[in-house]
């Protein structure tokens, strides 16, 4: 830090100090009082600024072996800095109180730095959480208890980590008093940077090995080394960006590194990570063969005031009561089990809630997502699709006969056990404990028409 000072003092002396050309009016000296700004990228041409100074300085700077950002900044003088690895302790931002050959030249190194410091920060946030993330995914994985030999792609998996930088760069907050604008920012730029140079992302979910699969069961354990992993590619990345400059040039083209990111990013870790755990849980449900049933049109508290066949009299935070949960349009799901429908998720379903696990329209609402595969979207810096398990539509019919004749659901095979009889010289069947419909209620000639257990 304080030699660092030293080297841009001595250029100092050596700074030309031409007048600025300003496109718009905005401030943008590095000591303007009202800070630095992300419309300045745009309004001192830092783009062309760069493109112009690769052109006559590239080759005498030796950018061809040192990258873009280190060329730079040795170039300039600042030769004990290196800001293209995220794992250097060598990379402190430019003081804005000496003075600059110009203005664009201390947005360049401000820019450095602050790609540099964000994805230092990330990667340090990752580290914090892992711990008590590793710990929730054990806890999901023995709550669902899926068969020991399912497995998860390490692909998929590291595609969920990387997610974590769409969740970082919305994460209110990160900015005192701000309201996430630099963040959003921040995604976009990250996003172009994606977009334009595949060899970014490639980085970023680069496998140790191919086809690997981890078991379910070994993720709790295996989560930190995960992470270790996910975070060398993260470290390929970061300095994937740094070096190309036209890669550094999109990352940084929507303004989001020209602001100060003044506090950390030591985002709590069930943030970071929720999106982990909501894969986790819908991979062991998966897993168990465990859909999520939808009764279309019906309440669960409309239903319990009709028929003391169900219980649900109030909701619970989070929106649900015993193992029913009632969306906004008056929709209500619950887990099903095809090969074990004798029994409620009432305590799955609870726990998820208590524990923050997930919320349930995230477990419940996935029609468009079920049997889907989970991956990275450097569009959006999120997955396509978290939650992948099946999702059943119940095909309710009015009456006990129709029931017993049509399909049981809209868009999935019977259960094994659908149709099955009460009893031999009877009509009455069994239905699952996911079932809400019409039949719950008595005959018109006041006879029960289910049973749930033979
Ligand atoms: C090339 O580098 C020199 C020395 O730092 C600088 O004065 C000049 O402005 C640079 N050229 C361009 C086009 O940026």
């Amino acid at each position: 830090m304080f030699l660092s000072h030293l080297v841009i003092c001595f250029l100092l002396s050596l700074a030309d100090a031409s007048p600025l050309v300003r496109r718009q009016n905005v401030d943008c000296a590095p000591d303007s009082p009202t800070g630095l700004k992300a419309e300045c990228w745009e309004s001192l041409g830092v783009d062309k600024f760069i493109q112009d100074w690769m052109a006559a300085n590239a080759t005498a700077a030796d950018c061809g072996n040192l990258g873009f950002a280190q060329c730079y900044l040795q170039f300039n003088g600042l030769t004990t800095l290196t800001c293209d690895l995220i794992t250097s302790s060598t990379c402190p931002p430019p003081s804005s109180s000496v003075e600059y050959s110009s203005n664009q030249h201390f947005y360049v190194l401000w820019n450095i730095y602050a790609v540099y410091q964000f994805f230092n920060q990330y990667s340090q946030a990752m580290s914090n959480g892992v711990g008590l993330a590793g710990q929730t995914v054990g806890k999901i994985v023995s709550a669902v208890a899926p068969p020991v030999e399912a497995n998860e792609p390490e692909s998929a998996l590291l595609g969920v980590l990387t997610s974590t930088i769409g969740i970082v760069s919305t994460f209110a907050g990160v900015i005192p008093g701000g309201a996430g604008t630099a963040v959003n920012l921040i995604a976009g730029g990250i996003s172009q940077a994606l977009e334009f140079n595949k060899g970014v992302s490639d980085a970023l979910l680069k496998q140790t090995a191919n086809d690997r699969f981890i078991q379910l069961g070994d993720i709790s354990a295996s989560l930190a080394e995960l992470v270790a992993d996910y975070q060398l590619n993260l470290l390929d990345a970061v300095s994937k960006i740094q070096r190309d400059d036209a890669t550094f040039r999109a990352a940084c083209s929507t303004g989001g590194f020209s602001q100060r990111i003044t506090t950390s990013l030591t985002i709590q870790s069930n943030e970071l990570y929720r999106q982990l755990q909501l894969f986790v849980l819908s991979s062991t449900l998966r897993a168990n063969g465990i859909v999520s049933a939808k009764s279309t049109g019906l309440s669960a508290l409309q239903v319990a005031t009709e028929t003391d066949q169900i219980s649900c009299t109030a909701l619970s935070p989070g929106g649900f009561c015993n193992q029913w949960w009632i969306d906004n349009e008056g929709n209500t799901y619950s887990f099903h089990n095809p090969g074990d429908t004798a029994n409620t998720h009432v305590a799955l379903t609870a726990m998820i809630v208590d524990e923050g696990w997930a919320t349930l329209d995230q477990v419940f609402k996935v029609e468009a997502c079920a049997g889907q595969k989970t991956a990275f979207d450097p569009a959006t810096l999120g997955l396509g699709c978290i939650a992948t398990h099946g999702f059943c539509e119940w095909n309710y019919q009015p009456d006990l006969a129709q029931t017993r004749a049509q399909p049981q659901f809209k868009n999935c095979d019977n259960d094994p056990n659908w149709g099955t009889l009460c009893s031999s010289f009877e009509e009455r069947i069994l239905i699952p404990e996911s079932y809400l419909g019409p039949i719950l209620k008595p005959d018109k000639n006041g006879f029960s028409q289910f049973c749930k257990s033979l």
